[in-house]
């Protein structure tokens, strides 16, 4: 064995013992094996998907600046992507897991993401990308806590529990999604899911007897703060519970004003923290409700119903589920939208404060006017589109595209606002400037509430309103504390307003969080170079799995599965660089 090899696998093992032993910030690693398994949320068996046997998968709780590996086992019969919702990968989009950044893990292959959680503090979620599965599970929480040195503008709550929202249908993702490529409306959910548990029977003639629900245990006195997040396909959800204050403290990592709420709508792909103290008499237990919005008494089956349950009492809870909002006048909500403002003076994920960032000051480089279309047939098949453009997501990922340089696998073409032409099908992105300050306006041109998600960032939230968007709406804007999130509805007939500052380099997915909207095509790919950066930096990471006009790139992996051997692949990361520092090094003491 040549001595060079020699030496550089004594380097290597040693600079992986100095990375385990030493590096400042900690690794965490998951195993998650996804599949199919057996559930009844609503009385009735069906196919859904778990993660390690579990509907939903585990919270994944870390601190900020931790390094997060997950090796996804994809025990499914289709492809399958993990994509971490409101997560920013910074400069990363290859650990993104939508199908414009990686190719799908083939069934019965398993993939390693690995990122860090880095400048971001509060609720996001996670949830498979791909085919419809949303609609059959395979979601659940994240939790990034703040690192001790960084103040929480709150006093430390005395639990921390996770509520995942989701309508529901007993039909398969695989029924669902045919439902939608054949242009027919999901209908009326079958029920609205709190945690996978269906609803707690509060009316004998609207739910069936035997489902079992969630009970969320409390301590009278104590103060919790509830993670709410609205996980399902496409229903707009008023979160609340009977007798209780909503005490609104977070959205999507970015902290509000607090202000007291009766109910929350939380729209899809949505995420609020939410202080609550266990302050009503405790003899009796209390509902905790999410009813759609905007919707007729024909929806009343599709109500989530869970108990919050106070220690040492025996008493149901009792009463009619408390009331929401005005069903036909989205003004309502629409201004509890507007109330929802950025505490400008609390810390963020770096020790300065959140408003520090003075966005209402900086000058708009680019103006996007986005405007959806109901499912229109187009080619004779159902499509939706925006600015007239329907996504065609390619069989090789934008990224791999990139990187290898392979022309004509997508276009640099979107345009800034409808074009006066036929609506078509198209792999079209948005060609940013790294570090540009855009502004986008969303214009709601279907009947029902859109919600839009853009991965990579967080945005400014600066204005909604109804009607058609004009230059002058902008005299509306709030140029001073509007939240920074990731997710923002889109009221039917209505416009909403972002900033956005184009800082992290990769190709972002812009899409309709609404599943049935984006899966017809409702999504765009926003592409930011760096022009300073290496080739090398920009790369696919080692483990990439290749598909489309790269596959031949690509070796079959052998269908073992051994979860014991977690760090190993990490250290491999190293060894080109470790092989590199030593020749560096030896070239010195030859000299
Ligand atoms: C904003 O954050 C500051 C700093 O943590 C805190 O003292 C203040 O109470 C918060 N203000 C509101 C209105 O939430
Ligand atoms: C998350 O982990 C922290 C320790 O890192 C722990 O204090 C906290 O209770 C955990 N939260 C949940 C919801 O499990
Ligand atoms: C709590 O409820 C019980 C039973 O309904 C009642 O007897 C008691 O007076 C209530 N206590 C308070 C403080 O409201
Ligand atoms: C209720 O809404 C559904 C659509 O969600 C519609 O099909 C139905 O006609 C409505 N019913 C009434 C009584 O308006
Ligand atoms: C994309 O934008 C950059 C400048 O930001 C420009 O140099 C380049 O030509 C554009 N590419 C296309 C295909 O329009
Ligand atoms: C959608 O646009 C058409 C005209 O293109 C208009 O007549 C209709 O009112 C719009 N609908 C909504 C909900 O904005
Ligand atoms: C698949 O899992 C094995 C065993 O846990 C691991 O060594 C390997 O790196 C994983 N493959 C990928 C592509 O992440």
């Amino acid at each position: 064995m040549p001595l060079s090899v020699l030496y550089s696998w004594f380097f290597t093992t040693l600079l992986c013992f100095l990375h385990v032993a030493f590096a400042g910030d900690p690794y965490v690693y998951f195993d998650w094996t996804v599949s199919y398994i057996t559930a009844s949320p609503l009385g009735v068996k069906q196919k859904v998907i778990g993660i390690n046997g579990k509907f939903p998968g585990p919270i994944v709780n870390v601190t900020t600046n931790w390094n997060v590996v997950v090796n996804v086992k994809n025990d499914l019969d289709e492809p399958l992507l993990m994509t971490w919702h409101g997560l920013q990968h910074r400069r990363n989009s290859w650990q993104d897991g939508v199908s414009g950044t990686n190719c799908p893990i083939p069934a019965g292959w398993n993939w390693t993401y690995e990122f860090q959680v880095k400048d971001q503090i509060g609720s996001f979620f996670y949830f498979p990308s791909l085919k419809f599965q949303r609609a059959a599970g395979g979601y659940g929480g994240i939790i990034i806590n703040n690192r001790p040195v960084i103040p929480v503008p709150f006093g430390s709550p005395d639990g921390d529990i996770t509520i995942l929202l989701s309508d529901w249908y007993t039909r398969s993702h695989e029924e669902l999604r045919k439902d939608v490529e054949d242009g027919r409306d999901l209908g009326v959910p079958d029920g609205v899911l709190i945690n996978g548990f269906g609803p707690y029977r509060y009316d004998d003639t609207l739910v069936p007897g035997g489902i079992t629900y969630q009970i969320i245990n409390v301590e009278p006195g104590k103060t919790y703060r509830i993670r709410v997040h609205n996980v399902g396909i496409s229903t707009s959800l008023n979160f609340r519970i009977q007798n209780h204050n909503l005490l609104l403290v977070e959205t999507e990592g970015s902290y509000t004003v607090q202000q007291n709420y009766a109910s929350m709508d939380i729209h899809v792909g949505q995420s609020y923290s939410f202080l609550v103290t266990m302050d009503q008499n405790a003899t009796t237990d209390y509902y905790i409700v999410a009813s759609p919005r905007f919707v007729n008494s024909s929806w009343a089956k599709a109500t989530g119903v869970a108990i919050l349950h106070y220690s040492d009492n025996q008493g149901p809870a009792s009463g009619p589920l408390p009331s929401l909002p005005d069903q036909d006048d989205p003004s309502f909500s629409m201004n509890q939208a507007r109330s929802i403002r950025w505490n400008v003076s609390a810390g963020a994920a770096r020790p300065n404060p959140q408003g520090s960032f003075k966005y209402g000051d900086i000058t708009v480089t680019d103006v996007f006017v986005i405007l959806n279309r109901p499912p229109e047939l187009i080619n004779g098949k159902w499509r939706t589109t925006l600015n007239g453009i329907s996504y065609l997501p390619p069989s090789t990922p934008l990224t791999l595209a990139q990187q290898f340089k392979i022309l004509g696998v997508y276009k640099l073409d979107f345009p800034n606002k409808l074009m006066n032409r036929p609506p078509k099908v198209d792999t079209s992105l948005i060609n940013a400037t790294y570090k540009a300050f855009i502004e986008i306006i969303f214009q709601n041109n279907d009947t029902t509430v859109q919600t839009y998600h853009l991965d990579g960032y967080a945005f400014f939230v600066v204005g909604m309103d109804f009607g058609i968007w004009s230059e002058n709406s902008r005299s509306t804007y709030n140029k001073g504390d509007s939240v920074a999130r990731s997710t923002t509805q889109v009221f039917p007939g209505a416009w909403t307003a972002i900033l956005v500052y184009l800082d992290n380099p990769g190709i972002w997915n812009l899409r309709a969080q609404n599943l049935n909207s984006w899966y017809l095509g409702q999504e765009v790919y926003v592409q930011i170079v760096d022009p300073e950066i290496k080739d090398t930096e920009a790369s696919s990471p080692e483990n990439a799995i290749y598909c489309g006009l790269l596959s031949s790139l690509q070796k079959e992996q052998s269908h073992k599965f051994d979860f014991s051997a977690g760090s190993s692949y990490l250290c491999s990361k190293y060894r080109r660089l470790l092989l590199m520092l030593f020749l560096a090094l030896l070239g010195n003491c030859v000299l």
